[in-house]
């Protein structure tokens, strides 16, 4: 590993990993392409952006003429993408942004990383590729779809995706499988539950939780609550992306998740006793249409295969990050003044 191409190093995992990779090294330059859409935030990079090994870059990857020139530039020979649009509700809204940004991104993507690292392009018969390269597609356990009280998602368990944003993500891993199985790319599909952790952006559950119950406004819980997410570190999880690069046989897909399932009114419960808040801020609201009821991740392939295992506990990770959204306050509002307050208006005004 030279020179790594890192998409959405802007958003929540991204900058996550972006951090992690500069404090580990052992490669180059990392370059970060980001379209700074309303989830991308430079400031979550801000300590790192003097970096002599750190470049960004402030572009599409869908613009096939802009990633082709830093392949070039750059002599890229690891891509790791996790550029996409990657809230549910958002899908349900506006489906083709996802379909565009999420399988067509993909997509432009790999055939930079064919066209660049084969070492004839121009024979479709030769598999034949550098040493070293090596293309890793971040996504998700939402591609299996939901499970019911038993059972736990492995890399063999069909995809049968529900909201058109898992769609989207099925869809680009079935574009990945494609490359490889066809033109023989060497790449890898990674598979995470829920993440949560430092940076991440305030539509999604957690961050959302802690800014209500810090104003003394209304948790709006989806239907029941009893919906179940299989909760990891956002640390936990770029470790295990960084150890799928390391060690990652080519073609394999590898599910990343830290057995960690809670209900989601356990952890809105956890936010308001943490916050010191009463459990009369709970609003139960309309359901999510399609809303998988409960996910959950069999581990065993990475911690076995590539001995990958999570370092935070959830007690010590969900503490510790309660806490950073306290002692990041003015992040946090420089993000609530912008754009997102329409964005909530209309999405909790009816619900
Ligand atoms: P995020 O929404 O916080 O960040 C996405 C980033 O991608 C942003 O910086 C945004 O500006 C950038 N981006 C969007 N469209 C782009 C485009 N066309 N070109 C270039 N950049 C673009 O997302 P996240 O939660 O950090 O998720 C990152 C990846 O991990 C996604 O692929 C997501 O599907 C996957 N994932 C997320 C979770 C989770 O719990 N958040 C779990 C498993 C997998
Ligand atoms: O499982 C991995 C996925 O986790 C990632 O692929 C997605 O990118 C990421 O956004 C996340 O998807 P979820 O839909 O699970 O995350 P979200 O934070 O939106 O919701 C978590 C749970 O909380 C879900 O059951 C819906 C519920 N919820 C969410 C919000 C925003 C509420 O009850 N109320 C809310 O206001």
């Amino acid at each position: 590993m030279k020179n790594i191409l890192v998409t959405g190093g802007a958003g929540f995992i991204g900058s996550n990993f972006v951090h992690l990779m500069l404090e580990r090294g052992g490669f180059e330059t990392l370059i970060n392409l980001d379209a700074l859409t309303y989830a991308g935030n430079l400031d979550n990079l801000a300590d790192i952006e003097n970096d002599p090994r750190y470049i960004f870059v402030k572009g599409d990857i869908r613009d096939a003429g802009l990633i082709g020139s830093l392949f070039d530039k750059y002599d890229i020979d690891t891509v790791v993408n996790f550029a996409a649009e990657s809230h549910v509700d958002r899908s349900i809204t506006d489906p083709l942004s996802f379909v565009s940004t999420n399988v067509v991104g993909t997509q432009t993507l790999l055939d930079a990383a064919k066209n660049h690292w084969k070492v004839d392009p121009k024979d479709k018969y030769s598999n034949e590729y550098k040493p070293g390269v090596k293309y890793l597609q971040v996504s998700t356990d939402e591609v299996y779809g939901a499970l019911g009280k038993e059972g736990m998602f492995r890399e063999t368990t069909p995809l049968s995706p529900n909201s058109p944003y898992s769609a989207s993500k099925a869809s680009a891993d079935l574009m990945v499988r494609a490359y490889h199985n066809t033109f023989g790319l060497p790449c890898n599909i990674t598979r995470c539950s829920n993440n949560y952790g430092p940076y991440q952006f305030p539509e999604k559950l957690i961050p959302l939780m802690i800014n209500n119950a810090k104003a003394d406004k209304p948790l709006p819980v989806y239907g029941d609550g009893m919906q179940i997410r299989d909760w990891l570190h956002v640390k936990d999880h770029c470790a295990a992306i960084a150890t799928v690069l390391e060690k990652g046989v080519d073609g394999e897909v590898y599910n990343i998740g830290g057995n960690n399932e809670k209900a989601n009114i356990y952890i809105v419960g956890l936010i308001l006793q943490t916050l010191g808040k009463g459990e009369d801020l709970i609003t139960h609201v309309k359901d999510r249409p399609g809303h998988d009821r409960r996910y959950a991740i069999d581990n065993t392939k990475i911690t076995t295969q590539l001995g990958w295992a999570p370092a935070y506990t959830f007690e010590e990770g969900i503490a510790e990050t309660i806490q950073w959204y306290l002692d990041h306050q003015t992040w946090m509002e420089k993000i609530l003044s912008g754009d997102y307050q329409n964005y909530y208006e209309r999405m909790y005004q009816n619900a």
